[in-house]
């Protein structure tokens, strides 16, 4: 594995021209995806500022450009009219002031009127190395770059460690007031967020105190990417604790999850309806961002990294890693939330394979880049993608009736990933297995289950013969080739 030094991964993006060859090498590579958003060249990883503006998405991701390294991180900006297909803008948020001079880390956007107003980290270095994260405020220009404020809104806060980023503004009408919240760490290393609120979008922020959530004081030493939806008539608290070990997440210490419950603006409580749930129950997905302004009450639209801290994939040597995972739609279920994919993605499906003479145990070539339905009957099943040509290996989902438990592992795939971590996750069905929807990208497997109850979302990097699937279990199944939705230019 690459070995990178600290001028290699700070190194400031000059030239578009640096990254042709890359970009003509990486899009030769057989893990390209075809329907999942993914950068044009090094890494990506957090969605940032997901918001409908302007008659379309806008959707920004953080972005290193010179490999699979969380170097020098700038804002790339995609617009989509209908979520599925994607444009790409090019960068938009450079670190190109004091305050950012390390990065534009993680945020969010608002729009006002015509403007959309971009929050982020702003991650400082001193030249001994000490890190000052800031609060910033930019604003979109009509030809895509922006104006930043010459000062940052705030800067740390004395009474946490410098772990504090990744803003989230949100407008609350019945107080007339706009509210930030921060992730951050308590000196004594404890994971919590922090609030700051104005009644103006762009001057007088003042911090307003810590987020109180009862029984959730000890939960991590530190939170990413916190915020509070309001979804169905409920809050929902989203957020990512780091370095704690939680029950069946195997060696993954970093997690992606949220609390139902009850957000009381005025005294900063959120008190919790509930436990912790993990959001997706896979192996790679991280930092999910909800879009600011759905119009429907009762539904939010959520969007992730397809990827984890810390964790290597096989494109590192190709100088490209990660991609984000399809955008969800988010409603609430019971105590739960549910994840569907948006109904717009059946725009992509092309060829339905005929799969009549279909019977249990025979082993057919799996399409690359298809989607895979089963509606299933009470009973055992295997469904195994990317076995080799006689149905062993693969990446494989069983479910057993005797326990109700579904099981995904990728342990049997020639590539490996992070298999310190554990290469199986279990969930339990309380009431069976009823259907699957599987979205296969060229290096991805999606699957949610019964009609969003739960999802698994992770990277598979099949090689040249592992090509094809075998299904046992009483299912009916559909299968179909999908079209491609990303393109691959090279927008800088
Ligand atoms: C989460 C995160 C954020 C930070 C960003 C930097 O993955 O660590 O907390 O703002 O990534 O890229």
């Amino acid at each position: 594995m690459k070995e990178w030094t600290r001028e290699e991964r700070y190194r400031r993006l000059k030239d578009p021209q640096e990254l042709w060859a890359m970009h003509e090498e990486i899009s030769k590579s057989d893990y390209r995806q075809a329907f999942h958003i993914q950068a044009i060249t090094g890494l990506i990883n957090d969605p940032n500022g997901f918001v409908w503006h302007d008659n379309k998405w806008h959707l920004f991701y953080q972005w290193c450009p010179w490999g699979a390294v969380h170097g020098l991180k700038y804002w790339y900006h995609i617009v989509s009219k209908d979520l599925v297909t994607w444009k790409n803008l090019g960068v938009c948020i450079m670190p190109d002031r004091e305050y950012d001079n390390y990065g534009a880390y993680s945020g969010s956007a608002m729009p006002i009127g015509d403007s959309l107003y971009l929050y982020y980290t702003g991650n400082h270095r001193d030249p001994d190395w000490t890190r000052h994260a800031y609060t910033c405020l930019a604003k979109l220009r009509d030809d895509g770059w922006t104006e930043k404020y010459p000062l940052p809104l705030f800067g740390t806060n004395p009474d946490y460690t410098e772990h504090q980023r990744d803003p989230k503004i949100v407008y609350k009408k019945e107080l007339g007031r706009y509210f930030i919240v921060l992730g951050a760490q308590t000196k004594d290393k404890r994971g919590c967020a922090i609030i700051y609120s104005s009644d103006d979008l762009l001057h007088g922020w003042n911090f307003a105190g810590e987020l109180k959530v009862p029984g959730f004081e000890h939960f991590g030493d530190m939170w990413e990417c916190p915020s509070i939806e309001h979804i169905g008539g409920k809050d929902v608290l989203l957020f990512c604790p780091q370095h704690l070990k939680i029950e069946g997440r195997g060696g993954t210490f970093n997690h992606n999850g949220y609390i139902l419950g009850e957000m009381d603006w005025a005294s900063l409580t959120f008190n919790p309806a509930g436990r912790f749930h993990i959001l997706d129950r896979g192996f790679d997905s991280y930092a999910a961002e909800c879009a600011n302004n759905v119009q429907d009450p009762d539904k939010a639209v959520l969007i992730a990294w397809m990827g984890q801290p810390d964790v290597s994939y096989p494109t590192d040597e190709e100088n490209w890693s990660g991609c984000l995972t399809l955008p969800r739609e988010l409603t609430i279920r019971g105590r739960r939330l549910i994840q569907q994919p948006l109904p717009e993605l059946k725009q992509l499906r092309d060829e339905e394979f005929n799969l009549q003479n279909y019977h249990p145990g025979d082993v057919e070539k799996l399409p690359r880049v298809s989607e895979v339905e089963l509606y299933c009957r009470p009973g055992d099943l295997k469904m195994d993608l990317f076995t080799k040509e006689d149905g062993t290996g693969g990446f494989q989902i069983h479910y057993s009736e005797m326990t109700h438990d579904i099981c995904i592992d990728r342990s049997h795939m020639t590539r490996r990933i992070n298999p310190e971590a554990g290469e199986s996750r279990v969930r339990n069905l309380p009431q069976g297995l009823q259907h699957l929807r599987i979205f296969i990208d060229r290096s991805s497997v999606e699957i949610f289950v019964n009609d969003g109850d739960v999802v698994f979302t992770s990277r598979v990097f099949p090689v040249t013969d592992e090509a094809y699937f075998t299904m046992y279990g009483d299912a009916f199944l559909r299968m179909w080739k999908l079209k491609p939705a990303v393109q691959d230019t090279l927008v800088v």
